[in-house]
């Protein structure tokens, strides 16, 4: 009997329904492959139901959301909606509703891709990225004093609960020894001045590591310095667990040395309830419609998602279609791609079909 799975589909603004288009295509080659059955189920959520209705994200829509195990998204980030609407109220509104607080971010190079460093391949640039995705500056806390005036102040405050801190670092330790390559964590942060934030981490991180993971080595290193060694040594890096705010910086840097924004991939993650997978790039509205972006983030986030659903060979499957087609493409980048948009799906549709 085929086994089935429904799936919450979330198009979202500008190129997210082209490129979500093509992880469909890309995810039914897998099911006649395996014979799985998926069921999507489309949500229009974005910046055109924003402006024609004032909505965001409505709690009907949420309650709907929540009886899924994932959630496919294209992108958020509407031109005519004044930024922050969207991000904060549909994206981060469903990282948080949702309670996925892992943010998983592979950084990986796949052979035929260019990479802006030189002298690195494959083999240098294989690491993941597990960045709390619930706390820290993202929560919001803060505000305004004598707002708009010379003496204004703005506080934007870091919030990181030890509980918070704990099932991060837990998911980020059991991922390394999933992994079983270096065997290495490491927290990266900023000990030297987020005194009160990171002591928490690095206190929570030795105690648990110590204790429940001896078989894994801990390593620390300042997010500055986490920068000029992903640049200088990406293949000193196993797995690293960071924050929310250094999570989203220093995977911008990933992507870049992966690729680009073209086949960087990511998950939100609640390992109990509903997770959700997208393209780390955004909605890219100017290319909207043109067929140029490239689809392989979200092919690869589609990958990732099967991964989670327990769908491993499936998701090996799809990675090494994603790779046979990064080897036909000139390029990852928005219409230099040699090919379309959709001919790029159907160059992945079609190699997970031949195995
Ligand atoms: C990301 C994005 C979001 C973030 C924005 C759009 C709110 O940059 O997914 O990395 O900061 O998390
Ligand atoms: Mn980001």
């Amino acid at each position: 009997m085929a086994k089935k799975y429904d799936i919450a589909v979330i198009g979202g603004d500008g190129t997210g329904p082209e490129v979500v288009a093509e992880g469909i295509k890309a995810l039914s080659a897998v099911g006649v492959a395996f014979n799985i059955s998926f069921n999507f189920v489309k949500f229009d959520l974005g910046g055109e139901r924003y402006l024609k209705t004032g909505e965001v994200l409505p709690e009907t829509v949420l309650k709907e959301l929540r009886k899924f195990k994932a959630i496919y998204l294209g992108a958020v980030g509407h031109p005519d909606v004044k930024p922050g609407i969207l991000e904060k109220g549909l994206l981060l509104g469903l990282r948080f509703d949702l309670e996925q607080y892992i943010n998983l971010r592979p950084v990986k190079l796949y052979p035929g891709v260019a990479t802006p460093l030189k002298d690195k391949g494959p083999s240098d640039i294989d690491f993941v990225v597990v960045r709390e995705n619930n706390e820290g500056l993202y929560l919001g806390a803060g505000g305004f004093f004598k707002k708009g005036t010379a003496q204004e102040v703005a506080i934007q405050e870091s919030i990181n609960t030890r509980f918070g801190v704990e099932r991060c670092l837990r998911f980020a330790f059991d991922l390394c020894r999933k992994r079983n390559r270096k065997k290495m964590l490491t927290l990266c942060g900023k000990t030297n001045v987020l005194t009160f934030a990171f002591d928490l981490w690095e206190r929570a991180f030795h105690e648990i590591g110590k204790k429940d993971y001896p078989d894994i080595k801990r390593d620390y290193a300042h997010v500055d310095a986490t920068c000029m060694w992903m640049v200088k040594n990406p293949e000193y890096f196993d797995v690293i667990v960071t924050d929310n705010m250094f999570g989203d910086i220093i995977t911008d840097l990933g992507a870049m040395i992966q690729g680009g924004m073209g086949i960087a991939a990511g998950g939100n993650i609640n390992p109990q309830g509903t997770s959700m997978f997208e393209p780390i790039g955004g909605s890219a509205p100017k290319y909207t419609g043109t067929g140029k972006i490239n689809p392989l983030a979200a092919i690869g986030a589609a990958q990732m998602m099967l991964d989670f659903l327990g769908e491993a060979a499936a998701a090996e499957r799809l990675e090494k279609a994603i790779i046979r087609a990064c080897g036909k493409m000139k390029s990852m980048s928005a219409g230099k791609m040699g090919y379309t948009t959709t001919q790029v799906g159907d160059l992945v549709a079609g190699f997970v079909g031949e195995k």
